[in-house]
């Protein structure tokens, strides 16, 4: 991987912290795959954004580990795309800081994760949590990423991370020297819910474990956790656009497109006029299906602690030599006395 570049290039993350779910999966890392022939991919294990709540030390490596085993175990070729810990890249930090003297606080007032996650005492909350979406587009812009492929939660920390490139580009009048990113937020399950409340968001924070399915779920966990999942009484519709106002099932007929690269509409052709009484147990067995083999293979990965390792140390060497140039340059357009 040069500086220079042909193919399009994807910059994605994910923290470090604890339980990965279906959301995450289906969100981010399951697509992580489908772009790696096609663009030049940099899949970073976010922990520089974990420790803006607090993290116990002495599991915070190994759950870095972790992420690497389900990129890996999801079929992320590490040959192909860079698989690196944020921490380990130290530019990363280093245009964030630049970055904090472009973004506005105005901007960053209006980041709804914060005020989720910050809750009502935000006095209490790390300045870390506060400029997070600042790192975050300094993750992407270190590499001039041009797509960055996210659940729809994110789709508000991206539109930061454009401005903040226009207003870099603009105050230093640099025209096009940081890329405008493009979200890919998409497919049939962009948004996964909760098995218990189709109106909220999937979350590793919920504290039922019957709301979200993890990759470390056993077939059976899986199975009783759909046995026990929220439904309605009516059949499914013929016409995707009839599950708008019943959201578990929107959700459910949306789980099983994305895992068997169907459409909606693809699915309801096969279970229109059928009751959930039918469509749990095909939606569980594509679950196990598609979940099984993963799990198997990151429980492999784990117990080789030091492929991951070699991984690790491979794709941040990888990425550093698209990195050191890029804050280089950008110190040079800032001012700063380099010798
Ligand atoms: P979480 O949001 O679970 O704390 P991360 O912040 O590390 O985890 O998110 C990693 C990726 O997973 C992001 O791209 C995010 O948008 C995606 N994601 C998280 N939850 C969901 C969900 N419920 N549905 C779809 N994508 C999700
Ligand atoms: N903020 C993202 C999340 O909570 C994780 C993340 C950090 C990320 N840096 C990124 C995602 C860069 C995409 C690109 O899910």
């Amino acid at each position: 991987m040069s500086d220079i570049h042909h193919m399009p290039r994807v910059l994605s993350g994910v923290q470090p912290t604890g339980n990965l779910h279906l959301g995450n999966y289906l969100g981010a890392i399951k697509r992580f795959v489908d772009l790696q022939d096609s663009h030049d991919c940099l899949y970073c294990v976010v922990d520089l954004h974990a420790i803006t709540v607090p993290q116990d030390p002495k599991a915070l490596a190994q759950q870095t580990r972790e992420i690497a085993a389900a990129y890996l175990a999801a079929g992320v070729d590490d040959g192909q795309a860079a698989i690196f810990a944020q921490s380990a890249v130290p530019e990363h930090a280093e245009l964030a800081w630049i970055f904090n003297c472009v973004a506005r606080i105005g901007w960053l007032n209006r980041m709804t994760q914060f005020k989720d996650k910050a809750g009502k005492n935000k006095e209490k909350a790390s300045v870390g949590l506060y400029v997070y979406p600042v790192l975050m587009a300094a993750d992407i812009l270190l590499y001039h990423a041009t797509h960055v492929p996210v659940g729809e939660d994110q789709k508000q920390h991206l539109e930061l991370a454009r401005d903040i490139a226009g207003k870099f580009n603009q105050d230093f009048n640099v025209p096009d020297f940081f890329p405008i990113p493009e979200p890919l937020i998409g497919g049939p399950a962009p948004r996964v819910m909760s098995l218990r409340d189709g109106t909220q968001k999937m979350s590793k924070s919920d504290p039922s474990d019957l709301s979200r399915i993890t990759l470390k779920d056993s077939d059976d966990d899986i199975a009783k956790k759909i046995k026990k999942a929220k439904t309605d009484p009516e059949p499914l519709p013929d016409n995707p656009d009839d599950l708008a106002a019943r959201p578990e099932a929107d959700n459910l007929v949306g789980i099983f497109a994305a895992l068997s690269d169907q459409t909606k509409a693809e699915v309801l052709a096969n279970y229109a006029g059928q009751g959930f009484g039918a469509f749990k147990p095909a939606l569980t067995e594509v679950l196990i299906d598609r979940l099984g083999p993963v799990r198997q293979k990151m429980a492999q990965l784990l117990a080789e602690p030091q492929h991951l390792d070699a991984t690790l140390m491979r794709g941040a060497e990888r990425a550093r030599t698209i990195a050191g140039p890029v804050v280089k340059r950008t110190k040079e357009i800032v001012g700063f006395w380099q010798a």
